[in-house]
């Protein structure tokens, strides 16, 4: 009965209106500059293509970015990453020689980029996958008898693929191959190079073996042409290993972390915020994620824009403080217009 109820349980008066709703929410609120938005650098410099399993993303050529991004980041847009793609199989190699080749497309667009946006903050996914001819993110064995890469080898071609990326002026490395020790191994490159103060390192740092990955592998034609990358990427049933994997990478310097992919992996990311609360934290909303809201939106299962809301603002209460999202330009115009808080 009503004279049982305890006052103190009655929560309802304290979010009945939206401002007080949001008076609750101060730790998911969003702005633009907690956004990353992934761009696919075709290495043809004129190409303009759809990607069809990532809709509405396209693999643009140097020529087609400016013109493209001039209207996002009108709308805020604060930090890009870059993919690089090869459409010509004969670009790619063993060892990924392409990656640091200063004809490549990534290599030559960030001056561009610095010189037409003098504001924005540019990062660099560091990876093998895309310019390996065996499509895997590092380097194998002489043998190559399994999945398992050369650790030493992957981690000295990974370093100086960030540091050719640090000379071209990013301003953030990404290495997102998952060796261990590469960290370290960037960290000590740059230094030699004077470049420490000026490059940030954002590991990817809990990375799972996941096929949320699908549409990605599709995107930059970087699909393992044989066996998995389970050797490398953590398993997800792991929370242990998330944690000592992320561990080491704060140990080795890393700058920033993250946790990859976002929406299955919450209780990961409240894991590791609590664990390193010092180190801001950013999330991936992979390609499957991507597809998969969509999709859904377009199937009329739910507002795209109600769904977006509720797994970015679901990824902020976790911990994450950065998020990197292929949605990042209609997430911009609707925090323009105030319309992605909670209502
Ligand atoms: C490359 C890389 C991948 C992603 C980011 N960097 C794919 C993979 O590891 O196979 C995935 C991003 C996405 O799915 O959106 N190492
Ligand atoms: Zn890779």
């Amino acid at each position: 009965m009503n004279d049982k109820l305890n006052i103190d349980h009655v929560l309802q008066g304290s979010y009945f209106h939206k401002t007080l709703r949001q008076w609750h929410s101060t730790k998911t609120l969003v702005n633009a500059s907690s956004f990353i938005f992934p761009l696919f650098i075709h290495e043809n410099d004129d190409v303009v293509e759809e990607i069809g399993s990532l809709p509405g993303i396209k693999r643009l050529g140097i020529n087609h970015l400016k013109e493209y991004l001039e209207p996002i980041v009108a709308n805020g847009l604060k930090t890009v990453i870059l993919f690089g793609v090869l459409e010509n199989e004969k670009l790619k190699d063993s060892t990924g020689s392409f990656a640091d080749n200063p004809e490549s497309s990534v290599i030559r667009l960030i001056p561009l980029l610095k010189k037409w946006f003098p504001g924005l903050l540019v990062a660099c996914d560091v990876c093998l996958c895309a310019y390996t001819n065996h499509g895997h993110c590092g380097v194998f064995h002489e043998e190559k008898l399994d999945s398992c890469l050369n650790r030493e080898k992957s981690v000295e071609r990974i370093a100086q693929v960030a540091l050719a990326f640090a000379r071209a002026g990013a301003d953030i490395v990404a290495p997102s191959d998952m060796m261990d020790g590469r960290i370290l191994a960037i960290k000590n490159l740059l230094q030699e190079n004077k470049l420490l103060n000026k490059v940030s390192v954002m590991s990817y740092s809990a990375k799972f073996a996941s096929s949320f990955y699908g549409p990605f592998r599709d995107a930059a034609k970087s699909a393992p042409s044989h066996g998995d990358r389970k050797c490398y990427q953590l398993p997800f049933t792991s929370s242990g290993l998330a944690i000592r994997a992320t561990q080491r990478d704060v140990e080795e310097g890393a700058d920033f972390l993250m946790v990859k992919p976002g929406m299955a992996y919450l209780d990961i990311v409240r894991e590791i915020k609590n664990t390193f609360p010092n180190h801001p934290l950013a999330i991936y909303q992979v390609s499957g994620e991507y597809s998969m809201l969509w999709h859904g939106a377009k199937a009329n299962a739910f507002d795209l824009r109600m769904i977006l809301i509720e797994t970015i603002h679901s990824m902020r209460r976790a911990g994450a403080d950065i998020i990197i999202s292929y949605f990042t330009p209609s997430i911009l115009e609707w925090i323009r217009d105030d319309k992605f808080n909670l209502n």
